[in-house]
């Protein structure tokens, strides 16, 4: 068989793209399902000020470390292990990464479907004159449906393939450089919509005025899981986005740039629905149901909330779409490069295997409820493994790889274009991808898992 062709690559082609699509990658139902419940489930401000910490001492660390090994390799987070340290076990990252992309997109491609069946349900205006109680049974019927969830899942992949398959440039960076500025516009609409109401003080207060007594180690933990699975770092996504760049790019700003517009369009998120759920009475902790549940509860009182409502699930599904195809993209790059699969099979095939586990992640709370691993369902068990332990692990290992094992003045030629660029915080970059991102990733986990207790 032919040898690869490294001609052949894609790569993203303007700057603008490639922001596009990294923080089309890194924004998703990451921030805006999942921020949501989690933080609402942790306590609020303190929450958000535990995982502001984690986005800018370890996430950007991480990002920038996983674009620097990308770039200098041009390759799957694999290959790229086995070019940087031949001979030695650091490829096992890649094979990590390429674990936790399928746990990932199966849980991801059910919420994916979820999203789908919102926009129908919207269109039709059937959340119309429910209450939160009413539509709380109705998301629940949903889930307990033994067709539809699997249906739109199936779907959602079916239209992540179709956009992975069109490639790099045609396909992800097209369809990302388009999109993510709408989904911005849509958001502040939405924000402005939900601060108006009366009562959202409360809201924001819950988001933004922390109670420290309510930090332990159950809330760090989801804290820097969170951290990870929302910038799409520690299972080489944005190795394999790094390795599209090009040499002339600035990889630190890209990574800063990507790592702020995730964390603000979070942000955005908490701010449209928590004033919203507190002016309403709607508890926060409704789990993965928050956005679900209480969003139609709000839109269908407002005045113009049927529009709202629209815009609100095609919003959540674009945002879902440019991040599932970069998770794909993961698993298709690795098949190309070392499986020498061609990459329109390389891409079926991946989404079928996915699919197959995201179908049961679909009937978790159908089919499969009585279907338990570890006292948890099978949607649990890969959302909740696959961000508080595979990430971060990978992250850990990614930044101990650049830290100490890669070369310091190969990092510094990478990340200055070959000494084209100054600079000026790369100490600083060391410093915390040797020390405090390790350390702080190493502390976390153990005070999480119950084996140190601080
Ligand atoms: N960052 C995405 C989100 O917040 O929705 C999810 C994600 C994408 C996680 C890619 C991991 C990943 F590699």
């Amino acid at each position: 068989m032919a040898q690869f062709d490294l001609s052949n690559r894609g790569t993203f082609g303007s700057k603008f793209g490639i922001i596009a699509a990294a923080a089309g990658s890194a924004i998703g139902l990451g921030n805006i399902w999942r921020f949501p419940y989690i933080t609402g489930q942790n306590g609020g401000a303190a929450f958000l000020i535990v995982y502001l910490f984690f986005v800018f001492a370890i996430g950007i660390p991480v990002m920038l470390s996983e674009f620097v090994i990308g770039r200098a390799t041009q390759r799957n987070p694999f290959g790229a292990f086995r070019k940087l340290a031949p001979g030695k076990p650091w490829w096992l990252v890649g094979v990590l990464g390429i674990g936790a992309a399928f746990m990932i997109l199966a849980f991801y491609g059910a919420v994916g479907g979820w999203t789908i069946e919102y926009l129908i349900q919207s269109i039709g205006n059937t959340f119309k004159g429910k209450d939160a109680a009413e539509l709380q049974i109705m998301f629940n019927s949903f889930l307990s449906d033994p067709v539809r969830p699997v249906i739109w899942q199936l779907l959602f992949m079916a239209i992540t393939a179709l956009i992975v398959l069109s490639g790099v440039e045609k396909g992800i960076e097209r369809f990302a450089k388009v999109l993510m500025p709408v989904l911005l516009v849509i958001i502040i609409i939405l924000d402005i919509r939900s601060v108006t109401l009366p009562g959202a003080r409360e809201g924001l207060e819950f988001l933004f005025k922390p109670d420290f007594s309510k930090i332990n180690a159950s809330v760090i933990f989801e804290a820097l899981g969170q951290a990870f699975f929302s910038l799409s770092i520690g299972m080489g996504t944005l190795i394999t986005y790094g390795s599209y760049i090009h040499k002339k790019d600035n990889l630190a700003n890209t990574a800063v740039i990507v790592s702020l517009a995730d964390t603000f369009i979070a942000i955005l998120a908490g701010i449209a629905i928590f004033p919203a759920v507190f002016a309403f009475n709607i508890a926060p902790a409704v789990e993965e149901g928050l956005v679900f549940v209480t969003l139609p509860t709000i839109f269908q009182q407002l005045p113009g909330g049927y529009f709202f409502m629209l815009l609100f699930f095609v919003l959540l599904i674009i945002a879902a779409l440019t991040s599932s195809i970069s998770v794909l993209e993961v698993v298709v790059a690795f098949s190309v490069e070392e499986l020498k699969i061609p990459r329109k099979k390389a891409t079926l095939l991946a989404t079928a295997a996915i699919s197959v586990l995201g179908v049961m992640c679909a009937l978790s709370w159908g089919g499969l409820s009585e279907f338990k691993i570890l006292g948890t369902h099978f949607f649990g068990l890969l959302n909740s493994t696959s961000t508080k332990i595979f990430l971060p692990l990978g992250g850990l290992l990614i930044v101990l790889f650049v830290g100490w094992g890669y070369g310091k003045s190969k990092v510094k030629n990478e990340l200055s274009n070959q000494g084209d660029l100054r600079s000026r915080l790369f100490k600083l970059f060391m410093f915390l991808v040797r020390f405090i991102a390790p350390i702080a990733i190493a502390l976390v986990f153990l005070n999480g898992l119950g084996i140190l207790k601080f």
